[in-house]
């Protein structure tokens, strides 16, 4: 599929719940395998509907370690929730699909708990913290049609993506910066 672009109106519009009967859906099978397939070619750690031009409430996410090399996991999150966020963030560089050019620095709460359905419709929570907390919270903000770059603190936080290693010795940070 191709991914939205930023300046893609359908990136800053707020996503449509999925409705529960849809999951059943051979169309909604095939979105999902089509997100999937494509968010493996980006080689990204998370997508969501609105960036493949679906404004639904609904996003992909590589929270766990691969189990074997090369394997990942991708978990789907229909309808999610952000239920508690830590009153504790942390900045962190995050890359995004729809303009892999540029890494932002974005704060963000450093735990989270949420509530989704999965595939199969079933009502699931989770607590995460640290770097699958931050892929989340990126990844519900392209459903509330938020990007990085808004949450930057400064536009000094956001840079070109080639000028990372540059940046990072500047400021003495070490980065593994993953697209989402
Ligand atoms: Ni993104």
């Amino acid at each position: 599929m191709k991914i939205a672009q930023l300046g893609q109106p359908v990136l800053r519009q707020v996503a449509e719940p999925v409705p529960p009967e849809a999951l059943d859906s051979p169309a909604f099978r095939e979105l999902i395998e089509a997100m999937v397939q494509t968010l493996e070619e980006a080689g990204g750690v998370g997508l969501a509907a609105p960036q493949v031009f679906v404004s639904q409430r609904l996003f992909l996410a590589c929270i766990n370690p691969p189990r074997e090399e090369g394997v990942r996991e991708v978990e789907v999150f229909i309808n999610p929730r952000l239920t508690e966020r830590s009153v504790e963030r942390e900045p962190g560089w995050e890359g995004c699909l729809s303009f892999p050019e540029l890494q932002v620095l974005v704060p963000r709460h450093r735990r989270i708990a949420l509530e989704f359905l999965d595939l199969a419709g079933r009502q699931r929570t989770l607590q995460l913290e640290g770097f699958p907390a931050r892929i989340i919270q990126h990844e519900y903000d392209h459903l509330e049609g938020i990007l990085t770059l808004d949450r930057a603190a400064s536009t000094r936080d956001i840079v070109k993506a080639s000028e990372m290693e540059a940046v990072l010795s500047e400021r003495g940070e070490i980065g593994d910066i993953p697209s989402e």
